[in-house]
């Protein structure tokens, strides 16, 4: 085992099912807070969920409880949020669900925090995880750089034909939250923003984030899963708000960046 422990909010959804998979064979222990267990495929609960090793630990309940958040994260290095409400379902959707999970878990890291600092505690276990992943989508802008034309175009068939409207409003507002308290939040985060996902067979496109553009190209869940791993580990892109998109989005034409600095390569920052 790597040693390092991953708090998992969706593991048995689209993507977070490949995620989970991907960093219990990477090592990592993983603790997943699941509604259902059944859900979780019985080859790795048998594989992981040991009696002895525990390398995978399922905590049976929902994000819409402290507790439940709070024993998900507690020694977490990373924490990876790949949940979501049902899509395409707006008059079902539980209002600010996501807001109201991402402000409760922003709040148990920093009484955690404040507990770990204090004199009269001992404890090392409430150190803030290196960072949070919050898993949004391209629909969703940042408050100081909204969609382009064509992709506000695609967002509104998205919220009228497909029903996705709550949804992106709700990361939205995710996303407003994070940029507006950056700097107080006691943690890092990154913000992914993937377009369109399929099931489809992956583990042939690499991606990469791109800080610019989204793309225009379904993406797999399982390429994303793979992607997410490496994005948690990589502290270049702390802070960040990406887009997904596969690493040959470079041969289309890209539109330049009046902010960039002047030198071409520099055009489309991209990890
Ligand atoms: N799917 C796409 O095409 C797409 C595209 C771009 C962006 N995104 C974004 O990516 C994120 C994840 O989407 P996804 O499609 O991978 O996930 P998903 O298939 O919609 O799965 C959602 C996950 O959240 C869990 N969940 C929902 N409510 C919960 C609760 N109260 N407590 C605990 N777990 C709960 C579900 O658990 P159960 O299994 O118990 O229901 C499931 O594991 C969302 O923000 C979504 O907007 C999705």
């Amino acid at each position: 085992m790597t040693g390092e422990t991953i708090g998992l909010f969706g593991g048995t959804g689209s993507t977070g099912n490949y995620f989970l998979r991907l960093a219990l064979e990477a090592g990592f222990k993983v603790q997943a807070c699941v509604r259902n267990p059944d859900k979780i495929d019985k080859e790795i609960q048998d594989k992981y969920k040991d009696k002895d090793k525990d390398q995978l630990v399922i905590v049976q309940g929902t994000f819409t409880e402290k507790q439940d958040i709070a024993k998900t994260i507690q020694g977490a290095t990373y924490v990876v949020c790949m949940a979501g409400a049902p899509m395409g379902k707006p008059k079902e959707y539980p209002k600010d669900i996501m807001l109201t999970f991402f402000t409760t878990l922003t709040q148990v890291i920093q009484e955690n925090n404040t507990s770990s600092t204090s004199s009269t505690s001992s404890s090392t276990s409430s150190t803030p995880p290196k960072v949070v992943l919050y898993q949004a989508g391209a629909f969703s802008p940042t408050p100081d750089r909204p969609l382009t034309m064509i992709h506000s175009v695609f967002k509104a068939v998205g919220q009228w034909v497909m029903g996705l409207g709550p949804n992106v409003d709700d990361n939205t507002q995710v996303i407003a939250y994070i940029h507006q308290n950056i700097n107080t939040l006691g943690f890092n985060t990154i913000v992914s923003r993937p377009g369109m996902l399929n099931d489809k067979p992956g583990g042939n496109v690499q991606l990469k984030a791109d800080h610019f553009s989204p793309t225009n190209f379904a993406i797999t869940f399982s390429d994303l899963a793979i992607w997410s791993l490496k994005a948690i580990q990589d502290s270049s892109l702390y802070g960040t708000f990406p887009f997904v998109v596969p690493i040959d989005q470079d041969i289309l034409p890209r539109k330049k960046e009046p902010a960039a600095s002047n030198k071409e390569e520099d055009v489309g920052e991209t990890k």
